[in-house]
């Protein structure tokens, strides 16, 4: 029997309404809508606005576009995999909400932390599940509401992010399609140049942090910066080298979405033209686990049977990679 690798057979996505743009920023933080375009690509941002309404509101939204599009049962799905650095709550699974509602009553279900690299590491761990053998139908949502951890009066970090959710489906296929290679890494020497330091376990939230905002996301932008750029170029180019593959056998590079620049210069160090790139980044800024399967969801009309996808994130961690896979569908 041949090798049985973990295909994407299926994706969806959804972002709530409410649009935030540059022009809105404008009369909210000391900043303006050339100098956020330039320096980033974003043009607005969504925001889920309603109260009570968590990461599980994204993840089962766009799960459930999934399953429309797709015609899955719900119920012959083994596994769901929320990946999301904003979880509904502490102590209780986001993942086990989100599958009982989308109706996924035999799956077990975990959530998986990484910071912007949530979505990427959990396509390795959802490859895993499938080329097991044990497994034919596993769901992997990436999912985050940025909004609830953003400082809306610090412009390094408001401008930034957004609220959104992607789903695909991983299912075994013997043709030689799906996830062929990997290069995960991390660094946790990077933790202190972006995070929310209030609010975890080490610092839980107290009256004067929530005061100071301490609680909400902080970075050095300059630092994920320049590390972002040499670490998501780096590994595109190992995962190519790896692979034997040059520019010319690649038919997209699947970028997370955390600024134009960074994915410019990923493109620029494979020599990638830019019509291979996807981008989406001026409609929905960084919105962390969600940047990839959107991408997926936006371009999957685009997306040829036997095209070699190469995918590269980096977050908070720090936390980076890239994956080689051939896309299983014609759409
Ligand atoms: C945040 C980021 C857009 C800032 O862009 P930058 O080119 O590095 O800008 P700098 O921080 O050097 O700031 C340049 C100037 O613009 C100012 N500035 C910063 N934010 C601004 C804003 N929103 N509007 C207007 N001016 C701003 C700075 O104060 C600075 O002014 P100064 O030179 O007078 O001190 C950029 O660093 C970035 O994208 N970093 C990575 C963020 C990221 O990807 N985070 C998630 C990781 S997955």
């Amino acid at each position: 029997m041949s090798k049985i690798s973990a295909a994407i057979t299926a994706v969806g996505g959804y972002v709530p309404d409410y649009v935030l743009t540059n022009k809105m920023l404008e009369g909210m933080v000391d900043t303006n809508d050339e100098w956020i375009t330039t320096r980033t690509g974003i043009k607005e941002r969504r925001i889920l606005k309603e109260d009570g309404k968590g990461t599980s509101y994204l993840a089962i939204k766009a799960a459930q576009n999934l399953i429309d599009k797709s015609g899955v049962n719900p119920k012959d799905i083994e596994l769901v995999i929320v990946a999301t650095a904003t979880p509904d709550m502490k102590a209780a699974s986001t993942s086990a909400y989100t599958a009982t509602h989308i109706g996924a009553t035999n799956a077990f279900s975990f959530d998986l932390e990484a910071a912007c690299s949530s979505f990427l590491y959990g396509m390795s761990v959802a490859a895993r599940y499938i080329e097991s053998g044990k497994y034919k139908k596993v769901l992997l949502i990436g999912a985050d509401k940025n909004s609830s951890m953003i400082n809306y009066e610090d412009r390094a970090t408001c401008i930034i992010f957004g609220d959104g959710a992607g789903a695909v489906l991983f299912e075994p296929n013997q043709e030689g399609f799906g996830l062929q290679d990997e290069y995960l890494r991390s660094d946790g020497s990077g933790r202190e140049f972006l995070q929310a330091t209030y609010g975890g376990s080490s610092y839980p939230s107290t009256p004067e942090a929530i005061k100071e905002h301490k609680h909400q996301v902080f970075q050095d932008g300059k630092t994920v910066f320049k590390n972002a750029v040499f670490n998501m170029a780096d590994v595109a180019v190992k995962i190519l080298d790896r692979n034997n593959l040059t520019t010319k056998d690649i038919s997209w590079l699947v970028a997370h979405q955390a600024n134009k620049r960074i994915i410019d210069a990923t493109a620029n160090r494979i020599e990638l033209q830019e019509d291979k790139v996807m981008m989406n980044i001026e409609k929905y800024g960084n919105t962390t686990s969600a940047t990839l399967p959107l991408l997926l969801n936006d371009y999957e009309s685009q997306l040829k049977k036997g095209d070699n996808l190469i995918f590269a994130a980096f977050g908070g961690g720090f936390t980076w990679g890239s994956i080689y896979l051939k896309w299983a569908y014609n759409s």
